[in-house]
């Protein structure tokens, strides 16, 4: 399996690490004014000599046919798919997104050029096994406690541009959900964020009620968490067509947990489209 990133920021840069020592990193991409275009991937992580020359999208389509990535993870922002996506489903490369502010539109979108380009694309803005097992955990509490109040409390780095975050976006849709089902609760589940110093990530469900409380709370304490979902979610598209979710990538679909995990040196192929 042969992997391309783009995004070297906060946490590209991190996920770039993993990927080389996992031996899968073959590509690294910039945006095209990048002061980080035509260096060694050792130098901007302050390593030595790694062997991997960071390319710009310019000719994005003439990059990818000499260097022939099978996947390639995005953790830039919106534009960078909004751009590229045509060109990656024309040379039939595999998306992992972990982009979390995309607009429905963009969804859409991803959606209709995945599927017409007969590509596979993970569409991943909560990507940690952890914070997908905090989303079945709220739900169960909200199919038993359709009484109380529920909010989300999202809090991350200062400089994290979307506020809330899409995983906070996320848990309170799949709450939201919930509730709609059984008809009981109409209630809306607030999100609060806070952005401070360098919080890598942290997403606390609280439920409340009037005599008791309970807080469900999955916090990240490094962004290798991230880069190993990033992995994790690679592994699954590898050599799929369809549009996925992290809870596919996972096995955490339906409304128990089976337990069933992905290998990670999985390859298996499928058709089927899942994402709702
Ligand atoms: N799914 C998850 O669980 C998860 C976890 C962590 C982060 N994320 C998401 O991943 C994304 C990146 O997060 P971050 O904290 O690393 O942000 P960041 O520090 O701002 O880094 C963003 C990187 O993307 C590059 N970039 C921005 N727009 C681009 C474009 N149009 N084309 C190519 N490259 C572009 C930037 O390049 P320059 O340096 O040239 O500006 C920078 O290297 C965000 O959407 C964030 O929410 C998701």
């Amino acid at each position: 399996m042969k992997v391309a990133l783009i995004g070297l920021g906060t946490t590209g840069k991190i996920v770039s690490e993993y990927l080389f020592n996992k031996n899968v990193l073959s590509m690294v991409l910039c945006r095209e004014n990048s002061h980080n275009a035509g260096m060694d991937l050792g130098e901007v992580l302050h390593r030595p000599y790694m062997g991997i020359t960071i390319e710009t999208t310019a000719n994005l389509e003439e990059k990818l046919n000499i260097y022939k990535p099978d996947i390639l993870i995005d953790f830039s922002s919106p534009k960078f798919l909004r751009d590229h996506l045509s060109t990656l489903a024309k040379c039939k490369v595999n998306v992992v997104t972990a982009v979390s502010d995309y607009s429905q539109m963009d969804i859409k979108r991803i959606k209709v050029l995945a599927r017409k380009g007969e590509i596979g694309v993970a569409i991943a803005p909560n990507i940690t096994l952890g914070v997908n097992v905090l989303l079945k955990m709220a739900q169960i509490a909200a199919g038993l406690l359709s009484d109380y109040d529920f909010q989300v409390i999202d809090e991350n780095h200062k400089n994290k541009k979307d506020s809330p975050s899409g995983t906070a976006e996320k848990i309170a849709s799949a709450i939201k959900k919930v509730f709609e089902k059984s008809g009981e609760h109409n209630d809306l589940v607030p999100i609060h964020s806070i952005r401070a110093g360098d919080i890598t990530g942290r997403h606390k469900v609280l439920v409340c009620g009037k005599y008791d409380q309970i807080e469900i709370t999955h916090t990240a304490f490094s962004r290798t968490a991230y880069a190993e979902g990033a992995y994790r979610a690679a592994c699954f598209i590898y050599g799929r067509k369809g549009v996925y979710e992290m809870k596919d990538v996972y096995g955490l679909m339906g409304n128990s947990y089976t337990g069933e995990q992905i290998p990670l040196s999985s390859n298996k192929k499928g058709t089927a489209s899942v994402y709702a």
